[in-house]
């Protein structure tokens, strides 16, 4: 029975990822999946996590499972990052969280709470968004509309399609948003656009699902949580899938929640049974290490002030990448990369054709997914040059 089973093609992100590793090129540049590279090519270790682990294994004392619910302080913290430590929103207990998976767990659990409240329903997409929001979303039996995004001819958010679009939400549909750092694109909303965003929420009764993955890889902790607070400020209801694998390097350690802003408090409580129930069916219990060490950084004032001045150096290199690979391959082509620059996060498009990005695969070397998306913390000073006079070739190849 087994034998009929066919052969699935890769993840296009982690068959790539794969496809890079086996390539012993030494002039390689991997700017395939998201994740943070420092100037020798490393995904380093947080020194205030690595301070957070010396402590709990010292002190770790079971591996007896966590709660369905995960760790509280973890929850605590995270729920505090989101919506800031003196909100009113959750002093009036109208916030509750589960540890998940990771941000994907996060999303699975937010899609799950969102089918079981509506069986079905409708989820509009941006175009474009992370590929692996559809299988995410759509495994639990959600429906798809995508709302246009990003335009590749400005290199930025066509805010106004955007907006006719969303006013074919029906009330008590769902909007999926990335709360900063969009990936793909790196385009974000601006801060009177997220307004625009809360007037029709409002009007049309839809709900945010909102994926901020990339939270502290912007403009900082508080500012990339603008957006997201600012519907909060105004909505009765929203989900949040909130990630710890790039503000807080825990990539492997899969650290992420699920959370809910409801209307009323006991209304937040019965959600986060029904997340538990959820988690049930599908992992049970969620890990439990690199949640104890998040919320060891996030509940201890000397550890979280270390994290905020690491955090603060990752958002300066990836913002100096920016400039520098603007510059570069600008020189280097002949054509306009400023609209990096305007970019936040770890991503941008490069505007190369799935041919050429094939080609710089395969000719150079130059690993990037085939929509030209590229990790720009995956560029570095020994790399930036093999990688601006591969972009050259091919765009002079056509
Ligand atoms: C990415 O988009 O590269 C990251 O979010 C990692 C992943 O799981 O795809």
């Amino acid at each position: 029975m087994l034998d009929q089973l066919q052969r699935l093609p890769d993840d296009p992100i982690l068959g790539l990822v794969a496809q890079a590793a086996a390539d012993h090129n030494p002039q390689k540049v991997d700017l395939t999946i998201g994740i943070y590279m420092d100037e020798n090519g490393l995904c380093p270790v947080f020194d205030a996590v690595q301070r957070a682990q010396q402590q709990l294994v010292a002190a770790e004392s079971t591996k007896a499972y966590l709660p369905a619910v995960g760790d509280a302080a973890f929850n605590q913290g995270i729920q505090q990052l989101l919506f800031g430590e003196d909100s009113a929103l959750l002093a009036d207990g109208r916030v509750s969280s589960i540890q998940t998976p990771g941000g994907c767990g996060a999303v699975r659990i937010g899609a799950e709470i969102l089918q079981a409240a509506k069986p079905g329903n409708r989820v509009w997409i941006s175009d474009p968004t992370w590929p692996v929001h559809i299988p995410l979303v759509g495994s639990v039996g959600l429906q798809f509309s995508k709302y246009r995004y990003y335009d590749p001819a400005t290199h930025g958010v066509n805010f106004e399609a955007m907006v006719e679009d969303l006013k074919g939400v029906a009330r008590g549909e769902i909007v999926l948003l990335h709360g900063c750092c969009h990936n793909p694109s790196g385009a974000d909303l601006t801060l009177a656009q997220w307004s625009v965003i809360a007037d029709m929420a409002e009007s049309q009764g839809f709900i945010p699902f909102i994926d901020i993955a990339y939270q502290g890889m912007g403009d900082g902790l508080e500012e990339d949580a603008a957006g997201l607070r600012l519907l909060a400020q105004r909505l009765p209801e929203m989900v949040i899938a909130a990630s710890c694998s790039k503000n807080l390097g825990l990539y492997r350690e899969r650290t992420g929640a699920a959370v809910f802003l409801c209307q009323h408090a006991d209304n937040a409580q019965a959600l986060v049974s029904q997340a538990k129930v959820a988690a049930r069916k599908v992992y049970s219990m969620p890990p439990a290490h690199g949640a104890l060490l998040a919320g060891k950084v996030l509940s201890t004032p000397e550890l979280t002030a270390l994290w905020h001045e690491e955090l603060a150096g990752v958002r300066a290199r990836i913002n100096g990448l920016r400039g520098a690979l603007s510059e570069t391959l600008g020189a280097a082509t002949n054509r306009d990369f400023s609209f990096i620059q305007r970019e936040k996060g770890m991503f941008s498009f490069l505007g190369l054709s799935p041919e050429q990005c094939q080609r710089l695969r395969a000719e150079h070397s130059v690993y990037l997914l085939d929509s030209s998306r590229i990790n720009v913390a995956g560029v570095n000073g020994a790399n930036i040059d093999n990688l601006a006079t591969a972009v050259a070739q091919v765009c002079k190849e056509g």
